[in-house]
């Protein structure tokens, strides 16, 4: 059973659609990529585990459940930074762990440049969030880092993804769960996704390399 989740929901194709549109300016860029890492971070929580807690209200007591798993985000430099916040509007208690990657322009092989990972700690369940899966390559280096870490179970939210790269993930790492808002087709010859988005972390920091 594949473990890639493509999310629907009319609130993701709306907001899929301002990511997307070549004009849409950076600060609604930056919300709609919040919006709609919530919606999805609310899919791929949605088995964590919970425990029993016994809480009094102001009646009496009542019986609820409380996620029962250290969580920890993991961020992929620089474009994953925007879909931090919605994450810990969600799971407040949840540690935020940075990698940082970048892809080299001729090659689209990833660059590691940023890794503070200690040598323990591990967070039960690690949340990876990247908007964009291109070729699979960065997440590819980041799932690796997480698993010679220690962790567990890994989760990969990224909003649109290739078709390529999200072959290359279930056939390498048929045990990580993915969740994502869209999965294009193809890649263009400079490994961008098609039709995609362009380059995500430009358009969420306002960095504009081309035009
Ligand atoms: C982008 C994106 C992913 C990576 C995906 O980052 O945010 O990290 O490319 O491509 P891949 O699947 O082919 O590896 P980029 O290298 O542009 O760095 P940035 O976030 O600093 O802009
Ligand atoms: N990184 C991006 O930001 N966009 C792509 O289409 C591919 C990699």
């Amino acid at each position: 059973m594949s473990l890639v989740h493509r999310v629907e929901h009319p609130l993701i194709e709306h907001h899929l659609c301002a990511i997307r549109d070549k004009t849409t300016r950076p600060g609604e860029f930056r919300s709609a990529v919040q919006r709609l890492s919530m919606i999805l971070g609310v899919y791929a929580t949605q088995d964590l585990p919970t425990k029993p807690r016994l809480v009094a209200t102001p009646i009496c007591d009542a019986t609820g459940k409380e996620i029962s798993v250290h969580v920890g985000i993991v961020p992929i430099l620089r474009a994953g930074l925007g879909m931090v916040d919605p994450i810990l509007e969600l799971l407040p208690e949840a540690a935020v762990w940075h990698l940082g990657l970048y892809r080299n322009e001729e090659t689209a092989e990833p660059v590691g440049y940023y890794d503070k990972l200690p040598l323990e700690n591990a967070p039960n369940v690690a949340l990876v969030v990247d908007p964009m899966l291109a070729t699979g390559g960065s997440i590819d280096l980041v799932i690796r880092r997480l698993q010679q870490w220690g962790v567990n179970e890994i989760r990969v939210m990224s909003l649109i993804a290739s078709q390529p790269g999200i072959d290359r993930v279930e056939r390498d790492f048929p045990d990580v769960k993915v969740y994502v808002a869209a999965i294009d087709p193809e890649l263009n010859d400079q490994s961008y996704i098609v039709p995609g988005l362009g380059d995500a972390g430009d358009r969420i920091f306002d960095t504009p390399q081309h035009g």
